[in-house]
């Protein structure tokens, strides 16, 4: 049964498509629910040193900027919590910093959840490509069955 379910979210469209499946899982004997968004440590790399190093922008600046980011993630995902907690799902929320497939496929093994749920795309979400590179790496690299949910059409 699954009845530990791990929903790793980047807050995307095709995400919010796998939150829908994750709730009927509730009639089907899923039980917990692990929220996890990770703010993507290259992304945030990229773009948060190069306008530090324009700005000038000290480490003091930079936690409070994280810190932010961090906020914003955690009042996200609680929005998605309190949904769930109202279909009688218990809920933990997590996030990090961190590479995506990196942390997802360790928080799986560390919480021994029985089934991941994920989107096919993210917020790139490019038409050409099958399978975003987050959910190839969590297959790949994950003992844990993965239920991926294919984008809308268009
Ligand atoms: N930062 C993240 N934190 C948690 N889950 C994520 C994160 N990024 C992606 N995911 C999960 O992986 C699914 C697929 O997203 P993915 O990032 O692989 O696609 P993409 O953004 O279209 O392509 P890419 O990231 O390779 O450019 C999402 O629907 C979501 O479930
Ligand atoms: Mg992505």
């Amino acid at each position: 049964m699954y009845r530990k379910i791990l929903y790793p979210t980047d807050f995307s469209e095709t995400a919010e498509l796998a939150l829908e499946h994750i709730k009927t899982m509730r009639k089907l004997g899923g039980e917990k629910v692990i929220l996890l968004n990770v703010i993507d440590k290259s992304e945030e790399e990229n773009l948060l040193s190069t306008i530090f190093k324009i700005f000038n922008i000290g480490s003091k600046e930079r936690e409070e900027i994280e810190k932010k980011l961090k906020d914003e993630s955690l009042k996200k995902l609680d929005e998605i919590k309190k949904e769930l907690e109202s279909l009688g799902f218990e809920v933990k929320n997590i996030s990090v910093f961190g590479t995506p497939h990196e942390e997802i496929v360790k928080v799986a093994n560390e919480e021994d959840v029985d089934i991941i749920i994920m989107g096919s795309h993210g917020k790139t979400n490019i038409k050409e490509i099958l399978l975003g590179s987050v959910t190839e790496h969590v297959i790949k690299k994950s003992d844990k069955p993965v239920m991926v949910i294919r984008r809308a059409e268009g």
